[in-house]
């Protein structure tokens, strides 16, 4: 047994879980008409209503014990301050840094990063201000009316979701598009839409070796000088966004179009930094630093608050007890936004990438779980969809729903409509239909005896099934930054309690190891023996059917 599993916290809660799995959420209501007001928390706009978990205020206190007991306080400080918490690589993870204001001081190695955070920021504004009045210009004179970044996962998913959640706020003038796979057509079909006089590429790699980010750049700079006739045209149509500037200066990146960032900053934590300039561009600078300020407000929240009114200790506290006490394997996170389409997805690089791990910060394999998988879509199209599962599926998935006041799309009753479906879902979820009820609904429809009784057991749902639900007044700059942070410092507290690393990412590495010893098989014509016989199977199909 490690440490973790043996602990008085955990045991605690081992022992309590039996007491309240055999509860009904639906009772607890019943009994304490106060339990909304007990729990739910506020900060600016955003509500977090926690109160359809299956918790009492025992169990809060236990979580928040386990939360003590991992020294999470002491971690908090830790990260803020710059300490080298990523260990694996020796690196500190600042991304709070990059949304803190001008006059902060954050050292690493002896060295106050915040003045070259503020220079980015200020060549960032330069930059975007001038691509977006049109004073500086593509290679035959034309304003710029397509942005496209080219870049994977970190590099990719947070501009993506932000220029998406925040369509309101963007540039008429200017498109963002955003290329990831290696797959040709992903390049091929966002080129056919566009004109290479007015299109800016943006190659967006916090290493530069990225093999998927490197072939899309190179390919989007063949299109560009076919085109234009002219390979100076690189200098004025490609920006590079990277902390190797070696390597941007030796794919021939003008130095004034590249925008540094730092190895202390994660990839899948690196929208704040200059991997954020589509961004920028796309809703104007003035934007993103709103967008940054609601990072730092919450990032003040997380460091400042007691952990009984902290919103990221409790969700993060919350997601634990599932995972590790009622062995949920899966968690949705369902925005009732269509401009958050992307943000489960974004989740998933986020919270997988970071706590998808077995081995503890001792190097020893855990005896616990640790990150359940993420998922999710948009309500209302999930519910005709996935949401059968969610209500009378065998397992448990707890879930988030988001859903904003008010909507930048006025338009009859749609959002009333909206909001009365995602509040419908989770009282469903939780109430659950019982026998008797379902038996006095189908005697009311006249339903004979025999068959109501056949029809019954279908008809029950368990309920008891747990979900946060966040609101807010509208989906502005500010408030995604506060939620994406929220998101981040979630994912800091459960890394923290299940003593992980939540800063590294060698799962990834493996599988990029044996592509590269592919490819050159993939490219000759030499039958192969070398692998298992399933991967020799396929390399050879494939070789075949080339030939
Ligand atoms: O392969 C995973 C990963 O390393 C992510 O962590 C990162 O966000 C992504 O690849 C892209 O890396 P880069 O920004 O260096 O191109």
């Amino acid at each position: 047994m490690s440490n973790l599993t043996h602990s008085t916290a955990w045991q605690a809660l081992s022992a309590h879980q039996t007491v309240i799995s055999k509860q009904a959420l639906r009772g607890m209501f019943r009994a304490d008409p106060a339990r909304f007001d007990k729990f739910s928390l506020q900060l600016e706009g955003l509500l977090l209503d926690y109160s359809k978990n299956l918790i009492t205020e025992e169990t809060l206190a236990l979580l928040l014990n386990l939360a003590r007991q991992s020294k999470l306080d002491d971690w908090i400080a830790r990260m803020f301050n710059g300490e080298k918490i990523n260990t694996s690589e020796q690196r500190a993870a600042l991304h709070t840094a990059l949304r803190a204001p001008r006059g902060t001081e954050v050292n690493v190695d002896g060295k106050d990063v915040m003045p070259d955070v503020h220079r980015v920021l200020d060549h960032m504004r330069r930059f975007s201000d001038a691509v977006r009045n049109g004073s500086l210009r593509g290679h035959t004179g034309k304003p710029f009316r397509d942005v496209v970044n080219i870049g994977i996962g970190g590099s990719a998913l947070g501009p993506l979701m932000a220029c998406e959640a925040l369509k309101p706020y963007g540039s008429a003038q200017l498109n963002a598009h955003f290329v990831s796979n290696v797959d040709a057509t992903d390049l091929a079909e966002t080129l056919k839409r566009l004109d290479p006089e007015t299109t800016l590429f943006i190659v967006s790699s916090k290493t530069f070796t990225t093999q998927e980010t490197l072939t899309n750049a190179d390919s989007a700079r063949a299109w560009l000088v076919k085109h234009l006739g002219a390979e100076e045209a690189v200098a004025r149509h490609f920006a590079a966004i990277s902390t190797n500037l070696t390597a941007t200066s030796k794919f021939g990146i003008n130095p004034d179009n590249v925008f540094e960032f730092w190895d202390w900053v994660g990839g899948r934590y690196s929208l704040w930094s200059a991997i954020g300039l589509p961004i920028a561009l796309y809703i104007g600078m003035d934007n993103f630093e709103q967008l940054l300020a609601g990072a730092h407000a919450m990032d003040e929240h997380f460091r400042e608050t007691p952990f009984e009114r902290n919103m990221p200790v409790i969700m993060g506290m919350l997601g634990i007890w599932y995972a590790n006490f009622f062995d949920a394997d899966s968690y949705a996170v369902l925005p009732y936004d269509q401009y958050l389409q992307h943000f489960p997805a974004y989740l998933q690089q986020l919270e997988m990438e970071s706590n998808g791990k077995r081995v503890d910060r001792d190097g020893h394999e855990t005896d616990y779980a640790t990150q359940m998988v993420i998922w999710g879509e948009p309500g209302t199209n999930g519910q005709h969809s996935f949401y059968q599962l969610l209500h009378q599926g065998t397992r448990m998935i707890p879930a988030d729903f988001l859903a904003p006041l008010a909507s930048h799309n006025p338009m009859g009753e749609h959002h009333a409509m909206l909001l009365a479906n995602c509040f419908a879902q989770t009282e469903a979820l939780m109430l659950g239909k019982t026998a008797e009820e379902v038996r006095a609904e189908l005697m009311a429809q006249g339903i004979g005896d025999e068959a109501l009784e056949s029809l019954l057991p279908y008809k029950v749902f368990p309920g008891n099934r747990p979900s946060n639900t966040l609101l807010f007044d509208q989906l502005d700059p500010r408030t995604l930054g506060m939620l994406i942070a929220l998101y981040e410092h979630k994912v800091f507290v459960q890394g923290v309690v299940w003593n992980i690393n939540s800063f590294d990412q060698w799962g990834v590495e493996f599988g990029k190891q044996l592509a590269g010893k592919l490819l050159p098989e993939l490219q000759g014509k030499q039958h192969t023996s070398s692998h298992d016989a399933s991967t020799n199977g396929l390399i050879n199909h494939y070789l075949a059917r080339k030939s």
